[in-house]
């Protein structure tokens, strides 16, 4: 293991902030573990950086998972299970699902960021969520110093949620992840915007592939590229709110969009209400939300963490006080 000092964490997160971390280290084998749980500084442990704010200099060791590998684990007629190294860069493996035909990511094509962060947030787009292919997953305890497997129960997955982002915070690093796929895929094409697309592209037979491609070519309309703009995807979680406050809102904005949690919870997308607020678009300095997409914060060049997050925190208010409705933040914020 080669600790690094005074790393510049710039070209590690797609927000494209630029702040220093303590100590750096690579993870590019399993059997460094043992050795990096005997150092006591604290653990940061870094994927593609997709879903992280930076806000200060971080104290401690920021391991950077490069842990590699996809292995076809067994199969029976109907399904196959991979075991996939959590360093894997999560489009890679869907590709690699969807090349062989094999259903269950295609809908969360072109999500960035590596398997491993995978069922930390439950990723989820169009309709689907990881949790559904997710069999069970491989994690190394810092404090036991062994690798520990969960099922897909044990890891109490929810909506952007899982065991992972609550009593595990900080306790382990996922080591892997076993998924179980389908050698005869279930289309899952109930998302509106999927089904406009599928029609748009002329898909007259649906195959993983095509789904796939319909969905890259929706979030590439919609999404900024890290690449080029600084964001980190969704900025805020959908909220749920009761009924009687939907019916409240609705009754003076008749035109905005729900989807029925149960009889008596309904989820808004946090997007509208941004942009009911005067938020799409906004830029003060650096800073600003997106102009296609109001639930996702960018970085136009050189903002700080702090200006992002200041920015998060005026939005907040400002639906609060709007909507009654606090929206929780998504991103994880070191
Ligand atoms: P990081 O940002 O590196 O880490 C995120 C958190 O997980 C951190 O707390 C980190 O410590 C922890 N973590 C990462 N790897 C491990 C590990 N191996 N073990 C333990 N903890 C770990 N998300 C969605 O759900 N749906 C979307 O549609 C979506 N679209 C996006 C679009 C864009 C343009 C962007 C930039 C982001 C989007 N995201 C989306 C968010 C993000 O891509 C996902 O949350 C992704 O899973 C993060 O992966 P990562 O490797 O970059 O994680
Ligand atoms: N909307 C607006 N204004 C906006 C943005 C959205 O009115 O500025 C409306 C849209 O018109 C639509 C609804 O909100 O009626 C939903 O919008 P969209 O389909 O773009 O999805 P979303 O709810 O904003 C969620 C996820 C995304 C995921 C997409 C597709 C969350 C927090 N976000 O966004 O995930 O890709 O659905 O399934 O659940 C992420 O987590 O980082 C992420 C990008």
């Amino acid at each position: 293991m080669q600790l690094q000092q005074n790393k510049s964490l710039l070209p590690y997160n797609t927000f494209h902030i630029d702040v220093n971390a303590e100590f750096f280290t690579e993870l590019n084998d399993v059997s460094s573990l043992a050795e990096i749980s005997a150092l006591p500084q604290q653990k940061h442990i870094l994927g593609g950086g997709s879903n992280i704010l930076l806000i200060q200099p971080l104290k401690g060791i920021v391991i950077h998972n490069n842990l590699k590998g996809i292995v076809l684990e067994k199969e029976d007629d109907q399904h196959v299970w991979l075991r996939v190294a959590s360093g894997e860069i999560w489009h890679e493996l869907v590709m690699h699902t969807v090349n062989h035909g094999w259903g269950g990511l295609e809908n969360l094509a072109l999500i960035p960021g590596t398997v491993g962060a995978s069922p930390i947030q439950n990723i989820g787009a169009y309709g689907v969520e990881a949790k559904e292919t997710i069999e069970s997953v491989e994690c190394w305890s810092w404090n036991q110093r062994t690798l520990q497997n969960f099922s897909n129960s044990d890891c109490e997955f929810g909506y952007r949620d899982s065991i992972f982002k609550r009593i595990l915070k900080n306790e382990v690093l996922i080591t892997s992840v076993l998924f179980r796929l389908n050698k005869v895929p279930v289309y899952n094409i109930s998302y509106g915007a999927l089904e406009d697309e599928l029609k748009q592209m002329g898909v007259e037979e649906l195959s993983v592939k095509a789904i796939a491609y319909a969905v890259m070519n929706i979030r590439r309309s919609k999404l900024p590229d890290p690449k080029v703009t600084g964001n980190a995807g969704s900025f805020f979680k959908n909220p749920t709110i009761s009924k009687l406050l939907y019916d409240k809102i609705h009754a003076n904005y008749p035109g905005i969009p729900s989807y029925q949690v149960n009889e008596l919870k309904i989820k808004v997308p946090a997007g509208w209400l941004i942009e009911q607020c005067g938020w799409k678009g906004y830029r003060k300095n650096d800073a600003g939300v997106h102009a296609k997409q109001a639930l996702v914060l960018v970085n136009h060049g050189h903002a700080k963490g702090d200006e992002i997050w200041k920015l998060s925190g005026e939005i907040v208010a400002s639906v609060k006080e709007k909507f009654a409705i606090e929206l929780e933040r998504e991103v994880q914020v070191w």
